[in-house]
């Protein structure tokens, strides 16, 4: 059985969608924000998933935040960690810690507009396609290997809420396919980009280099 621990920063959506997936093989061990209002926890702790709320605002420095972090992820022996609109700005040091088995989604097409209000920036420049994005988190915001896309049209009158809404199905629908496909080893990075069928299985059996360790 493999451990999934999601990260929320606030109504975690996302996070519902990949927990009432039920993902064959898969567990989501525990549920954890940053923000302590968020909406998200109350859902997961309804249905026995173990939760935690680490406010960033108690900590002095983002290091001393990603440590504390990353040892409650830790607890729940964790072989995938899932970003589900965790708003921070990780240290690499946290993203090496995870690397290859920590995943994000993006409201955009990458690698078109990392970072936020992405909707209104794709309406800004007459995009005719808008989408999300799941892919591997590195050091480098919003980058990584891409796993997923998914694209919708923009239409005539779209606003950022209705684009939003629009690709937050899509989101609802990507997502778990992914940790689907991560938890039963059919994908994995391999020098730097998405690897699937034998070649993702092969480097998952072969050692780790040590300087993952
Ligand atoms: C989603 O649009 C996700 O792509 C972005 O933040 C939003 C989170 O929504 N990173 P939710 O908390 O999963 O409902």
């Amino acid at each position: 059985m493999k451990n999934i621990v999601i990260l929320i920063s606030g109504r975690g959506s996302n996070m519902q969608a990949i927990v009432e997936a039920g993902i064959p093989g898969a567990r989501v061990a525990a549920v954890i924000a940053n923000r302590p209002d968020a909406a998200g926890l109350a859902w997961a702790a309804e249905r026995g998933i173990a939760t935690a709320a680490l406010d960033h605002k108690a900590y002095a420095s983002r290091e001393a935040f990603d440590a504390a972090l990353a040892e409650t992820i830790d607890a729940h022996a964790p072989d995938l960690v899932v970003l589900a609109g965790f708003m921070r700005i990780l240290t690499e040091g946290f993203t090496r810690r995870y690397e290859g088995r920590m995943l994000n989604i993006h409201p955009s097409l990458l690698p078109a507009f990392p970072g936020l209000h992405t909707h209104e920036r794709a309406l800004e420049m007459g995009c005719k396609l808008a989408g999300c994005t799941v892919h591997f988190v590195t050091a480098e915001l919003d980058h990584g290997p891409i796993v997923a896309q998914g694209a919708v049209s923009v239409l005539d009158g779209d606003t950022p809420d209705s684009l939003a809404a629009r690709v937050l199905k899509l989101e609802h629908q990507l997502y778990p396919e992914a940790v689907r496909r991560f938890a039963a080893g059919e994908i994995a990075v391999v020098d730097g980009k998405v690897a699937s069928g034998p070649e993702a299985a092969a480097s998952l059996l072969s050692p780790v280099p040590s300087s993952k360790a």
